[in-house]
């Protein structure tokens, strides 16, 4: 869920239009259009209406003569909107964007800890009935009957059985017995995915605005299968009948924000429901988890495996120094709009050049009532610090340290600022000149526009996959970090002092926030074309995703500063207008994934269990399957030369001719045949094949993990670029 600023702009999701009549025709078929827009679905990110209009245009691609529309005028008094030269494709494309705009119809199954009924995300306001087909239930529980579902919330259930027989006792202490979500986690997924507008929403007066989820007219179902549990965690059999019944009840996507230890895809209960699942059509997306390069959960290949990007928003406590001698804006997501006007400032006793506050060092004599200034040092931590300036009764304290990012907003919970060293340093000199240092901090500040962003959130898992490391993971990325959506009113979400603060709305950081994003934007690429496979639209999602962040460097991994890599970020970062209109996708059917599977040597038993069928063979076994990415596993030490093949089909109605450009580092060397390849009609297919070659040469086959390029497939006389990438790794493989 996302709100104002221009973060993560989804354009395609707040668009509405009414045509209106057509006049002056130009020779190519291009005519003049006026366009309607609803203004109150504006969305934040942009500052004026013609900002919106003309990045509303800007989505459509050039018509078959590579003529981009052109804009006329924009209007703001006789009628919201704006007139422009379109071709028919495009005018049908606009259309289509706003049909696709709010995940229409579209029923997402989330498989969670359950849902807060009550959180204005949730209300069904405008919505239409619940569509017939729908087969689901509200199930009635502690706290919990029929009556919490609406046009919103469609359905609600929970699964319990094995946990209970496991020795959880559900009481209300601890947990809900019934789809109530007592954790918080499975609102907060589920407003992400398809909350409906709430015009003001904030984290203790951070990230203030609207509130939207990614596909604001989809259907919401919650399968809770997920209890609170110091010593449990979610049990695979309930999480398999969530799944199960997700699809008996008839959803058309899913999303998982939890993930099993890797086993072998037959003994993995997201793994088996998630084929079952790709079997019927219903697109499955997961989260890669949270452990960085230690583990990366849902690696099979019919799973959307997404990793977590941050935005473009900061969050920050404001400082000014004596008279106003110097400002400092530094990092802050402390929970109380606390007035601080001019508070003695503090910064150690001794040669006054480093102080880390560690724990017993401070006099409460000299601190109490003072702001105390401090340097972070790692082997100290914050969390002895913040214990320290407790202890020693500081009013608040201002950090200095390069590593303030990678505080979470439940850590702020005593008045604190982290500043840069370079700003510490500044810091320290005024204190060190001045007879009586003081300090004023506005808290509750929210900075858009930080740059660089996206980048790969520190804690997203990394690939390739340990399972089927021959197919890229994680995927793509999705806004993971510090995201505001919907909470349990009544769980603790954080506290300062002895208090406990409640909240409906929360800033959480996770890949369990990346998967509800992608899900809701997959939401809105399936209302918009229904007869897409999950392989199509998670090739469409793939191969139109960014891979350069605001700056315009390759996405940074916050981990380590550096520039990230496929294994990171997978495909890139996902960007929901591109996608809508991808030119061309990598399809997939059953029969492909039991391929793979068989060349996994998995045996006949094996892999019926997870495709319950008997009806297949293995005479084309291959771990090359249709995937909008390439992964080279060098492990093999005796081979140097990998060859994939693919089939592209043509999603654009009408003819067309794609040329392939490949870029790749020095030592890796690409052939692609054939170079050109062409389309006659939608949904005609053509194939290549791709030859990676390394060039070992004096250098370790080492140098090559994670060396990385790209292929693109650029439309002639078009705007269509369908781009992939290809990377050399060694594998985790353990199963
Ligand atoms: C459901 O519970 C609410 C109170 O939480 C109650 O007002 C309502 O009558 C109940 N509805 C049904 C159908 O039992
Ligand atoms: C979790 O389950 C264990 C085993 O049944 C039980 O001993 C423990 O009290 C439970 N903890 C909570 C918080 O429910
Ligand atoms: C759970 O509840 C049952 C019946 O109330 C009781 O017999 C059992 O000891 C409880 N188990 C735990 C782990 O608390
Ligand atoms: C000042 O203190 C720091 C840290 O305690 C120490 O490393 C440094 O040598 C001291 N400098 C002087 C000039 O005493
Ligand atoms: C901190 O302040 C409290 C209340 O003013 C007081 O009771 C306590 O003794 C103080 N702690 C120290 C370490 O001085
Ligand atoms: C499968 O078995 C074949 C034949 O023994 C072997 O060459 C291949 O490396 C095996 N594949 C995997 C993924 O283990
Ligand atoms: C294997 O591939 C061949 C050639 O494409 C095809 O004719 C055959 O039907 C395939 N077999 C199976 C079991 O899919
Ligand atoms: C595709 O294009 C043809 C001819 O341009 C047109 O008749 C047909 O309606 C179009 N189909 C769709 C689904 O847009
Ligand atoms: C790709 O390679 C296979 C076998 O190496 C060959 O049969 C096929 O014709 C090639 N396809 C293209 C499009 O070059
Ligand atoms: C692209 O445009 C050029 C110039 O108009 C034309 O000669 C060429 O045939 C076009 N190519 C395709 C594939 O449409
Ligand atoms: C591949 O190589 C890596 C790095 O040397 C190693 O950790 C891993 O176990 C190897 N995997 C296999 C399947 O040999």
């Amino acid at each position: 869920m996302e709100l104002d600023g221009k973060r993560f702009q989804l354009l395609l999701s707040i668009l509405l239009l009414i045509m209106s009549f057509t006049s002056s025709s130009a020779s190519d078929g291009r005519q003049s259009y006026i366009i309607h827009m609803d203004k109150s679905a504006m969305p934040a990110s942009f500052s004026t209406p013609h900002s919106w209009y003309t990045s509303a245009l800007s989505s459509l691609s050039s018509s078959t003569d590579g003529v981009p529309p052109t804009h006329l005028y924009t209007y703001n008094h006789v009628m919201n909107g704006f007139s422009a030269v379109l071709s028919p494709a495009q005018l049908q494309q606009l259309e289509k964007n706003a049909r696709a705009g709010f995940g229409d119809d579209m029923i997402i199954g989330i498989i969670d800890t359950g849902v807060w009924p009550e959180s204005e995300s949730f209300n069904d306001e405008g919505m239409p009935p619940v569509p017939a087909r729908w087969r689901g239930a509200c199930e009635t529980g502690a706290e919990f009957n029929s009556s919490h579902c609406n046009k919103k919330l469609i359905g609600a259930r929970s699964f319990s059985k094995a946990m209970k027989q496991s020795g959880l006792n559900i009481s209300e202490i601890y947990d809900y017995d019934s789809p109530r979500d007592f954790m918080g986690h499975g609102t907060h997924t589920s407003s992400t995915a398809a909350g409906s507008l709430v015009p003001c929403a904030d984290h203790f007066g951070y990230a203030k605005g609207m509130a939207i989820g990614m596909a604001p007219k989809a259907r919401l179902a919650m399968y809770k299968v997920y209890f609170y549990n110091d010593s449990i965690s979610a049990c695979a059999s309930d999480t398999l009948a969530g799944m199960d019944q997700a699809i008996g009840d008839g959803v058309d996507l899913m999303s998982l924000s939890l993930g099993f230890t890797e086993t072998p895809f037959y003994e993995n209960p997201i793994a088996l429901g998630a084929f079952a699942a790709m079997e019927k059509g219903i697109f499955v997306a997961c989260s890669a988890g949270n452990s960085g390069k230690i583990a990366m959960f849902n690696g099979a290949p019919w799973i959307t495996t997404v990793g977590a990007g941050t935005v473009d928003r900061d969050f920050s406590g404001h400082i000014t120094l004596g008279n106003g001698d110097l400002s400092i804006t530094g990092r802050s997501i402390y929970p109380e709009n606390q007035l601080v006007f001019r508070v003695p400032l503090y910064f150690g006793h001794g040669n006054r050049t480093k102080e880390i506050c560690e724990y017993g060092s401070l006099d409460p004599e000299d601190v109490a009532g003072k702001y105390i200034f401090c340097d972070f040092d790692v082997e100290t931590s914050y969390d002895r610090q913040l214990d320290e300036f407790r202890r020693s009764n500081a009013s608040g304290a201002i950090i200095s340290s390069d590593s303030g990012i990678f505080v979470f907003p439940s850590e702020f919970n005593l008045p604190l600022v982290i500043v840069k060293p370079e700003e510490g340093d500044l810091m320290k000199a005024y204190i060190i000149n001045s007879k009586n240092p003081i300090v004023s901090v506005k808290f509750q500040t929210t900075v858009l526009g930080t740059k660089p962003a996206p980048q790969v959130a520190f804690f997203s898992s990394r690939g390739p996959g340990s399972v089927a490391p021959w197919v890229l993971k994680p995927d793509i990325l999705a806004p993971g970090y510090e995201i505001l959506a919907g909470w349990a009113p009544n769980k603790r979400a954080t506290f300062i002092r002895d208090d406990a603060l409640l909240t409906d709305y929360i800033l959480e950081s996770g890949t369990s926030m990346s998967s509800p994003h992608l899900v809701g934007i997959a939401a809105l690429l399936k209302a918009a074309h229904r007869e897409w496979s999950s392989a199509a639209i998670r090739s469409a999602l793939m191969t139109t995703s960014d891979v350069f962040d605001n700056t315009k460097s390759i996405l940074t991994d916050m981990a380590t500063g550096q520039s990230g890599t496929p294994l990171d970020f997978g495909a890139g970062h996902v960007n929901p207008n591109k996608a809508l209109n991808p030119g061309l996708v990598y399809d997939m059917e059953v029969q492909d994934y039991i391929n793979f599977l068989c060349g996994m040597n998995y045996t006949m038993q094996q892999i019926k269990i997870i495709s319950r069928r008997s009806d297949f063979n293995c005479e084309n076994a291959s771990l090359d399957l249709n995937y909008p990415s390439f992964i080279a596993i060098l492990n093999d030490t005796s081979t140097t030369s990998y060859t994939f093949k693919r089939v592209l089909t043509n999603v654009v109605n009408s003819s067309s001719v794609y040329a392939a450009e490949v870029v790749m580092p020095t030592g890796m060397k690409v052939v692609v045949q054939p170079m050109t390849i062409s389309f006659t009609e939608k949904y005609s297919r053509d194939g290549f094949n791709l030859t990676v070659e390394i060039d070992l040469g004096q250098k370790p086959r080492s140098y090559y993990n994670g060396k990385y390029g790209y292929l693109s497939w650029y439309e002639v006389n078009g705007t269509h670029v369908v781009r992939s990438p290809i990377i050399c790794a060694f594998s985790t493989q353990q199963w």
